[in-house]
């Protein structure tokens, strides 16, 4: 019972003013913005020539026999589409997809499985590290501390010389405690593009399991950066070396279904019958945030991938989004030495060695709206507007 006056002030009017994401606000400040010829490279969604992001039409054409095939819609249960997952599973896992020691279960996108993967770490080990990457996705940070888990940085990227920091990463991993995680990024590395190679993915790995860290894998992209196989490299090694994966995977941005919210979590202990009393864990968990991940965008899925035509139409789409990713990055890394990097990298984010004094200038100059920390979303330019991009970035580097 609350007695006292200092408490009962504090209602919900008392809450304090929110800090907004720096990405939401560049997002209004571009809208709000008038001039025509403004360009969005901040928000982090495909774009195709003429600038749209528009509905792949396998998924147009699953949802049209979702309309006229669908029969109910009952509770499906903390586990979402089971056949959605189990369809997925060998495109993420590949040559493990028969491994039973590994389980996966749908999630609201991929945060839902960042979230419910991190809630999952925290009830078996409270007391663990996750190490991140620096620069990580910004929504990394306060999804882990939100379950209780404390933040490690490694250092990741270079911004200057674009390069990874790999010796500084491995040196970095070395530190960390055995139970500790590490948060990785399966491929199309979001803010930097920079990419592990297949070398160092290996060592990465051997440097996990020689500690005895649990990977976690993010993997937010596969098909837009070398393709579908290729950019699961990572996580199928992780799933080689060691007992304990925990994959956190999003179909919302290879099926274009952002705003469905389609996701999948994966994990791998060391036996089946742990992995099947970790996954209980994981439904109670899920039980008490969601109760069940939304259908739709799952259920869009799950009929692409059952159909041998729409899912060859579908990895022509996906082949399609990641070379006209490929084919900017080349277009505008051939502009200017300087540049250069862009085309070593992968996915669809790169980081401009750029101040932030240069980024403001280049919104106030040329309505060009990227990240403060210089992340722009290469695939968020028009074909129309990549030249005018190209020189207002090299006059902002300048001479
Ligand atoms: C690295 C990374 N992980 C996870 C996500 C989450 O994706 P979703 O929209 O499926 O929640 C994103 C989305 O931007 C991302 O960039």
């Amino acid at each position: 019972m609350l007695t006292d006056t200092a408490e009962k002030a504090r209602g919900l009017a008392n809450l304090p003013p929110v800090q907004s994401d720096s990405l939401l606000q560049l997002i209004a400040l571009c809208n709000a913005d008038q001039r025509p010829d403004k360009i969005d490279v901040g928000v982090g969604v495909w774009r195709d020539g003429a600038g749209n992001t528009p509905i792949l039409r396998t998924i147009k054409a699953a949802e049209q026999r979702l309309v006229e095939s669908q029969v109910t819609k009952s509770y499906l249960g903390s586990a979402g589409d089971k056949r959605f997952t189990e369809l997925l599973r060998p495109i993420l896992l590949g040559e493990h997809a028969d491994d039973d020691r590994i389980a996966g279960l749908q999630t609201p996108g991929g945060c839902g499985a960042l979230r419910l993967g991190f809630e999952l770490i925290a009830a078996a080990n409270p007391g663990s590290h996750v190490h991140f990457g620096a620069p990580t996705w910004p929504n990394h940070p306060p999804i882990i501390q939100s379950v209780g888990l404390e933040c490690v940085e490694y250092p990741y990227y270079e911004r200057g010389q674009g390069v990874i920091r790999f010796e500084d990463m491995i040196a970095s991993l070395r530190e960390a405690a055995p139970g500790d995680v590490a948060l990785l990024h399966g491929c199309c590395h979001n803010p930097t593009g920079a990419d592990l190679s297949d070398n160092q993915w290996r060592e990465v790995a051997n440097v996990v399991a020689e500690r005895g860290l649990i990977p976690f894998i993010d993997i937010a992209y596969q098909g837009f950066g070398r393709g579908l196989d290729e950019d699961a490299f990572g996580v199928r090694l992780m799933l080689e070396t060691c007992d304990e994966v925990v994959i956190a995977q999003s179909c919302d941005k290879n099926f274009s279904v952002y705003r469905d919210r389609v996701g999948s979590l994966w994990i791998k202990t060391g036996s089946a019958e742990t992995t099947a009393k970790a996954l209980a864990h994981v439904f109670q968990i899920a039980r008490q945030m969601w109760s069940m991940p939304p259908d739709h965008g799952a259920a869009a899925v799950h009929i692409i991938l059952d159909d041998p035509q729409l899912k060859n139409d579908w990895l022509q789409e996906v082949a399609l989004m990641r070379d006209r990713i490929n084919a900017l990055r080349q277009r505008i890394a051939s502009a200017d030495p300087r540049l250069a990097f862009i085309g070593r990298q992968f996915g669809m984010f790169s980081m401009l060695p750029l101040s932030k004094e240069q980024v403001v200038r280049l919104r106030e100059t040329h309505a060009i709206y990227m990240a403060d920390s210089g992340r722009f979303n290469i695939v968020g330019l028009s074909d129309a507007q990549v030249d005018r991009f190209i020189a207002a970035v090299v006059e902002a580097l300048g001479a």
